[in-house]
């Protein structure tokens, strides 16, 4: 049995098993430039480290003789089942990676039956990820374009192609500082092929489409409502403010985002701010997070904080310069198996939402707003920006994540950051 088990593991197949080989792997197998594009955070990358870091902080809290017999891992966001709650982000110009690039990235969501955004920068066309698979299930990133008119043809488009969500970036009004990509000179080399000009009826260099409209307002979001039935996502919020007018504005859901760390730098983690954007939207939309998650146990955290699923931006694109189409379905299901996993160690059960329920490691079970409330400022408390009018965050918001040690009650010391979670089913 030892030598059987000892003999599989060896195997290629089984040299990959989390996430971050695959980053590994495809560290030693990119270009400089291509690497660069995608690892990149924006300026020192401090948002973008923060992602993963956030999601270390936080401690779970099992619970045991729970009957984890049948682990249902099926969700569903704006009414359509997905198999898990692990979704793929947009992310562009897959064929840097990958031959056939989206439609690659499209089979295998298809085949895990989960979404696939397909960003505006997309490197396939439309109709050819359309094609590769068919009953897959879609929403479209769209980055705005100055040119309304081009937006609207867009959209169009994308609403008789089948998608089902317009998802609208609104953390990229510039262009981040990417220090490698303007090193690499990467930009010059990049066309969208998808985007025609309606003047040329060329494709359009990746260099021109950026910047995106700066002038992008709340109000100018009925106009996309005026022109499309397809429900809109606001990816990039990271406070309640803006968490407030999106629900004013009757958007459908939120994609808590900091770009993967790659536009404004020093923001929070996608983790640490999800919170107070839940409490903000009150149950009235859809939340859903992106930024960081690498293991089972950082999906189940970000369910248990309340978003409904998760995506995934930078390990798809890992999968795909591992083998296309089949390494995609490799991160998605070792990810999937993963947050089974985590789920049953914690005495998650099935088909419900995982709910929140906190507790202080002091004691006393709270609702996570109250243990957010009850954050400490630390001996050095870390400023962050917040990127919603001058907000600066000072150490009495509920910025950090640090909590109280049960050693030293009047101490809040990064290390022993424990915001612990029971995690549990309403049935
Ligand atoms: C992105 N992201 C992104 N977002 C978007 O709205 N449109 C886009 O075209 C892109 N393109 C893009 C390219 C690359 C190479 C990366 C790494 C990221 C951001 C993406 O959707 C997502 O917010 C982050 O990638 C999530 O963080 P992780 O999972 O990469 O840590």
């Amino acid at each position: 049995m030892e030598d059987k088990m000892g003999s599989e593991c060896e195997g290629p197949e089984m040299s990959l098993v989390c996430l971050t080989d695959f980053q590994e792997h495809a560290r030693e197998h990119l270009s400089k430039s291509t690497r660069d594009f995608i690892e990149g955070g924006a300026d020192d990358s401090v948002t973008r480290d923060e992602n993963i870091a956030a999601f270390k902080r936080i401690r779970l809290r099992p619970r045991y003789l729970r009957d984890v017999s049948e682990v249902d891992t099926r969700t569903t966001i704006q009414g359509e089942e997905i198999s898990a709650p692990i979704c793929i982000a947009p992310t562009g110009f897959h064929c840097l990676v990958w031959p056939d690039g989206e439609m690659s990235t499209a089979r295998a969501a298809q085949a895990a039956g989960i979404c696939y955004i397909t960003s505006t920068f997309a490197s396939c066309s439309l109709e050819d990820i359309v094609i590769a698979a068919p009953e897959g299930l879609r929403w479209f990133q769209l980055y705005v374009h100055p040119d309304l008119q081009l937006n609207k043809q867009l959209i169009q488009r994308v609403e008789s192609l089948g998608f089902k969500a317009l998802v609208i970036t609104l953390d990229a009004p510039v262009c981040g500082n990417r220090r490698h990509d303007i090193r690499n000179q990467l930009r010059k080399d990049l066309t969208l092929t998808d985007l025609q000009s309606p003047k040329k009826g060329n494709s359009i260099p990746y260099f021109q489409m950026t910047p995106i409209s700066t002038s992008l307002c709340w109000n100018d979001l009925s106009w996309f409502q005026s022109i499309t039935r397809l429900p809109i996502i606001l990816k990039g919020i990271l406070t309640k403010e803006d968490a407030e007018l999106a629900v004013k504005h009757k958007v459908q859901g939120i994609i808590v985002s900091n770009h993967g760390g790659r536009q404004l730098d020093e923001v929070l983690a996608s983790i640490d701010a999800l919170t107070e954007v839940v409490a903000a939207v009150k149950g009235k939309i859809e939340v859903y997070l992106d930024g960081g998650v690498r293991t089972g146990n950082d999906v189940l955290k970000a369910l248990a904080l309340g978003a409904r699923c998760i995506f995934l931006g930078r390990p798809i694109l890992w999968g795909l310069a591992y083998k296309g189409e089949h390494g995609v379905k490799e991160v998605l299901n070792i990810l999937t198996n993963e947050f089974h996993t985590s789920m049953a160690l914690t005495g998650c059960k099935k088909k419900r939402p995982i709910t929140r329920l906190l507790r202080l490691p002091t004691g006393g079970s709270q609702t996570h707003s109250t243990v957010c409330d009850a954050v400490l400022p630390g001996p050095h408390p870390v400023w962050r920006l917040m990127p919603h009018s001058s907000h600066i965050s000072n150490p009495s918001t509920p910025v950090l994540q640090a909590l109280q040690s049960p050693v030293f009650p009047k101490c809040s010391i990064p290390f022993f950051v424990s915001l612990t979670i029971i995690c549990c089913f309403l049935a």
